[in-house]
């Protein structure tokens, strides 16, 4: 077999963040300090003198600045947004711009961050900028010219691009014909498991089966398997209806969001798919989004991505291809696989643990600017010592990534912050404070 399921997702384009008819977005964030009585009727107006349209307001109070309160505005493209920031810069005790892409002028560019979503909710903005849509398939696709195939990957692609955050995920009712196919792929899997899988995957693999409905009769439900998740990690499935940009992927992560397909390959060829599918999801990544130690890694490579240059954006996503998708490890002293794209492919994972590969230990400086095939098995598969020690490596590369502020995801909120004052480092010093309280405490209990 040639073909494995290939991760067009990290490998695509990057491309910014835009609104859906094609123009680009950008959230502002201000307080107006002390003297705030009636300063969002000001700003507002302000915004009107400059023809700049809301798409959402929202007023806080501060994490900044104490007492004070704080507005979070997401700007609609048009109008002079230039001078308002301008304006607000000079008048206002704060103020902050997540974008860059609608800013003419270079030299206030230079301030700006890449637009990144700062809420859980923010997903939902590009939910609809896919790439490639599920139901346009490329010539060579095993489904081209298949006419019953490509309309149910409209109807699924459809399905996930009306997703909001907050929906009951998606109930597909699954066809016997792309019930055979998951089976076909589920059963030659399952042999391979226990051999070739890490044993973190081959731990979790079990509990899929008890808890989510894993077998060979049946396509798992997104909401039993993200219910799942969620109670193992905080990881959570979002539909996602095609091939999604590597800046816009990785920022799910920060949010332990994995964005999901939920279309199956064409029947005529179950052990082949040339773009990620339900079984490349399902059998490949869901597993280990279940181990804390590797869900926390997928979230530091959300977290790094997250307002980080293109450049650096590209190298996350190519680190991301090289572990989450085709990452080996080794366990007492035998090569193990722990990518998705080889747990889900039955040819490329007995070939990544054959002779034949080139191995190389993981290292983001090195890996992040490693070239890599989409559409062949991998030359070169980078090996981890553990999934904390890539977490590890990660971490101290996202130091270099040229940023001027912290960011930290508060998991009570479901929010991104910011973090650029000192007023949230005492909190945040308050919060570690807290956690070890609970440790020291508990650490006499169990002497
Ligand atoms: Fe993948």
């Amino acid at each position: 077999m040639n073909g494995h399921a290939t991760n067009g997702d990290v490998a695509a384009e990057l491309s910014p963040a835009v609104f859906p008819n094609g123009e680009e977005s950008m959230t502002l964030i201000f307080s107006p300090g002390k003297d705030s009585v009636g300063s969002l009727a000001k700003a507002l107006k302000l915004f009107k003198s400059h023809n700049v349209n809301l798409s959402h307001i929202e007023s806080r109070s501060s994490d900044r600045i104490p007492n004070q309160y704080e507005f979070f505005v997401d700007c609609a493209p048009g109008g002079d947004v230039t001078k308002v920031i301008e304006i607000l810069k000079a008048t206002m005790t704060y103020c902050s711009v997540v974008s860059r892409n609608n800013v003419n002028d270079s030299k206030v560019a230079e301030d700006y961050v890449p637009w990144f979503p700062l809420r859980i909710r923010d997903l939902d903005k590009y939910a609809n900028q896919i790439l490639s849509h599920g139901s346009e398939l490329e010539a060579d696709h095993p489904g081209f010219t298949d006419p019953v195939y490509r309309a149910r990957r409209k109807y699924l692609a459809d399905i996930a691009l009306n997703y909001k955050h907050g929906d009951p995920l998606p109930h597909i009712e699954y066809t016997e014909q792309e019930v055979q196919t998951w089976g076909t792929v589920f059963r030659e899997l399952t042999k391979l498991y226990p051999t070739h899988a890490c044993k973190e995957f081959n731990h979790v693999f079990p509990l899929l089966m008890e808890n989510c409905g894993y077998k060979e009769d049946s396509i798992p439900q997104f909401e039993d398997i993200s219910n799942f998740l969620k109670d193992s990690t905080g990881f959570t499935l979002r539909p996602v209806g095609g091939l999604l940009s590597s800046r816009d992927f990785l920022a799910g992560l920060a949010f332990r969001v994995f964005h999901s397909t939920q279309y199956i390959r064409h029947h005529s060829r179950p052990l082949y798919t040339p773009e990620p599918d339900i079984c490349h999801e399902l059998l490949g990544h869901v597993p280990l989004f279940a181990n804390p130690a590797f869900a926390q890694f997928s979230q530091e490579i959300g977290l790094a991505s997250l307002g980080a240059p293109d450049d650096y954006v590209k190298r996350l996503a190519t680190c991301y291809w090289f572990t989450v998708e085709f990452g080996l490890c080794r366990q007492n002293g035998e090569l193990k696989a722990y990518g998705a794209g080889l747990l889900s492919s039955i040819g490329e994972l007995q070939y990544s643990l054959s002779d034949e590969p080139e191995l190389k230990s993981f290292d983001p400086e090195v890996t992040g600017n490693t070239p890599y095939p989409i559409t062949e098995y991998q030359p070169t598969y980078f090996v981890a010592e553990s999934f904390d020690d890539v977490k590890d490596k990660l971490i101290k590369f996202a130091k270099t990534i040229p940023k001027k502020f912290g960011i930290r995801y508060n998991s009570y909120t479901q929010n991104v912050q910011v973090l650029d004052s000192k007023l949230q480092l005492e909190e945040l010093a308050n919060n570690i404070s807290s956690e070890l309280q609970i440790l020291r405490y508990t650490l006499n209990l169990l002497d």
